[in-house]
């Protein structure tokens, strides 16, 4: 059985190591986060947003549920989104599938899971709106990947729709929202070529000077 005091003594170590290199780090740290990065992932533990960027603390805010889902009543989502985009000043938002994800898998199994079903339903409702594309392959580890790519999608167009998005792209505020999807396999993120940079899918990210 995995041990808690296993735990503390690991991060007894990092923090140690962390601070014969720079002394002074966990207290600079401490005074402020300035992150460029909102990530929006799958709770799944084998994607973790911080180690599969090579991004150190502070350098990402992190929202994460099982199949990364946005949905529009969602307030622990928006609150983080609300936060990331007014207050910290965010400039990318990712929202990142992965490949194999058992969330995913799960919605279009057609079983019973119990309570967690009530969420897969947002999944579902990705399938029923690519229903003709997704029968249309035959294999199911294909049909999966395909489905966890276009969760990605859907997700994107749902946060851009936000009323949050659309309120900090009319102000003016320069916040892109991507889609990028995570291959368990090789550890690399593929970009799926859906981001958003304004409230009209065609806009376009504005020339920085
Ligand atoms: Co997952």
């Amino acid at each position: 059985m995995a041990k808690l005091e296993d735990l503390f003594e690991k991060n007894r170590r990092w923090s140690e190591q962390v601070r014969r290199q720079d002394p002074n780090y966990f207290l600079e740290l401490s005074k402020q986060q300035a992150p460029k990065f909102l990530w929006i992932g799958c709770s799944d533990s084998r994607v973790p947003a911080n180690q599969i960027m090579d991004l150190p603390p502070g350098e990402v805010f992190v929202h994460r549920n099982i199949a990364n889902v946005v949905v529009h009543t969602d307030l622990n989502c928006l609150s983080v989104v609300h936060y990331a985009v007014h207050v910290l000043k965010v400039e990318h938002i990712i929202i990142c599938g992965h490949y194999g994800c058992g969330g995913v898998k799960a919605a279009l199994d057609g079983e019973d899971h119990g309570l967690i079903d009530n969420w897969l339903r947002h999944i579902h409702d990705v399938y029923r709106l690519h229903k003709d594309e997704l029968d249309g392959i035959e294999d199911m580890g294909h049909r999966a990947d395909k489905a966890c790519e276009l969760n990605v999608v859907e997700q994107v167009g749902h946060l851009s729709d936000s009323s949050i998005m659309r309120q900090a792209w009319s102000k003016g505020i320069e916040v892109s929202v991507h889609g990028l999807i995570y291959r368990l396999e090789d550890g690399l993120l593929h970009d799926l070529n859906v981001s958003r940079h304004g409230p009209d899918a065609h806009d376009r990210p504005r020339p920085s000077n």
